[in-house]
């Protein structure tokens, strides 16, 4: 856990932003996997840890911001839970470690809001993404199930927003342990990227260092020769020659920051011809990415400048051809990068997105834009220190993708179609770093991982 005062902080701040009325921060429950006893692993929700620090199931933060009282509401263990898990802290102590003075049984949280409500005070709460939780505002707010989240306080989301975008040194801290555990798993990982190797038997590897480091991996892995699908969490291939590996993995450091790394590395370690070509242009556009990153400047329009590195990559190979500029703003670039550049990255991998991605990424002075690509721009924002970020551009051949637009005689003024045919076989490329935007710039953060041509082969090969 991070020092008390800074808990104590982080409350008066989102305190002194919404003003008035009751702040309602439920920590998650245990969610069932096959049946009730059986749960997944416990993750806690990222806004109680942040505001809350207690990583533990069946605890609910209030905030009276009228009143400048705090709460946790959580029960005491019992005997049977002594049997079953082991001594607990008593709340009370729990609370005390974060700075929070009042405490209570976890059915009480109920009286407190009925009151509030009836004295026609705003209850301010966080759309919610688990059941578990819906149910829990049903019952504390009285909302039908399915527009709880209707009723979520624009005024709170921003508020936490604004509070988790900025990292101190202390989660920068964290998220470079994160991206250290990371390279373990990385550099493991290269090494086992040999013909015959089954893809889980690398992704079994690499999700291993990461518990090994103190937590699981911080999404599902993304491993697979085939690359060209973006999130291919299908790990039943054998590695054969020829083909690309796209590792899309990342850890949670113990206070559950998160790392988010893609490596693409050929089959055997050795690039060929081809493979180089398109690695280099995708590792150029990652650099120029980076190169980009400072406080002032949109996310937006460095990922432009990513897409036009491709795209003009792309051109110097043979397979884009016509004005750079002119194939970006029409978004032909799309057809091998049709994703956005990067996200936050925090305490959540796509951080904060459960608040909304539009009030993540987008403001009033950028919107999103309905071009086929940039759409899935999941950030735009003008960048400001203690950002983190990820950068992580690709190209990818996807046979459905490249087929329809082919038929459709789409943007032939700046795609060689013919050409393509040559370049199926590398299916896709993805690097990934984790940015933290700096007064003076940016910082690649955590160990750097193999990712130039060369380092990439002498790591791969035995
Ligand atoms: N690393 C997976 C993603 O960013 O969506
Ligand atoms: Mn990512």
């Amino acid at each position: 856990m991070f020092s008390k005062t800074l808990y104590i902080s982080r409350r008066k701040k989102l305190s002194a932003k919404i003003r008035s009325g009751i702040i309602l921060i439920p920590g998650n429950t245990e969610a069932a996997m096959n049946y009730p006893a059986n749960t997944y692993h416990f993750r806690q929700d990222s806004n109680f840890l942040y505001f809350f620090g207690l990583d533990q199931p069946d605890l609910i933060g209030i905030v009276d911001v009228d009143n400048h009282r705090e709460y946790i509401f959580g029960n005491d263990t019992d005997m049977e839970d002594i049997i079953w898990m082991g001594p607990q802290p008593a709340i009370k102590d729990l609370a005390s470690e974060v700075g929070v003075e009042n405490t209570a049984a976890f059915g009480k949280a109920a009286e407190l809001v009925a009151t509030a409500i009836k004295s026609g005070r705003k209850i301010h709460f966080l759309p919610t993404y688990r059941g578990e939780q819906v149910i829990l505002y049903h019952k504390l707010l009285g909302l039908i199930h399915s527009r709880v989240n209707d009723y979520a306080s624009p005024e709170l989301i921003r508020a936490v927003i604004e509070l988790r975008s900025v990292k101190d040194r202390f989660e920068v801290a964290e998220i470079e342990k994160a991206v250290g555990i990371a390279y373990d798993m990385f550099t493991t990982g290269m090494k086992m990227a040999h013909p015959g190797v089954y893809e889980r038997e690398i992704v079994g590897v690499m999700e291993g260092i990461s518990v090994a480091g103190g937590n699981p991996v911080s999404f599902p892995v993304i491993l697979s020769i085939n690359g060209q699908t973006l999130h291919n969490h299908k790990h039943g291939n054998k590695l054969v020659p020829n083909r690309m590996l796209v590792m899309d993995a990342g850890s949670e450091s113990p206070m559950h920051y998160a790392s988010d790394i893609t490596r693409t590395v050929p089959v055997g370690g050795t690039f060929s011809s081809k493979q180089k070509e398109i690695y280099q242009v995708v590792l150029n556009a990652n650099l120029a990415g980076i190169e980009a990153m400072k406080p002032g400047v949109t996310f937006k329009s460095i990922h432009l400048l990513a897409a036009r590195t491709i795209a003009q990559g792309l051109k110097e190979i043979g397979l884009m051809k016509g004005n750079v500029d002119e194939a970006v703003a029409n978004g032909a670039h799309a057809l091998f990068f049709p994703h956005g550049l990067g996200h936050m990255l925090g305490l959540d991998v796509h951080d904060m997105e459960g608040l909304g991605e539009n009030y993540v990424g987008y403001d009033h002075t950028v919107q999103r834009s309905d071009q086929f690509g940039l759409a899935y721009l999941r950030m735009a924002k003008t960048l400001i220190p203690g950002y983190v970020l990820t950068v992580e551009p690709g190209i990818y051949f996807i046979p459905e993708l490249i087929e329809q637009w082919k038929a459709e005689k789409k943007f032939t003024q700046f795609i060689n179609y013919e050409k393509i045919a040559g370049y199926m076989e590398i299916g896709g490329v993805r690097i990934e770093d984790d940015v933290l935007v700096t007064p003076e710039g940016h910082k690649v953060l955590g160990r750097p991982i193999p990712k130039t041509v060369k380092e990439i082969e002498t790591t791969v090969r035995p």
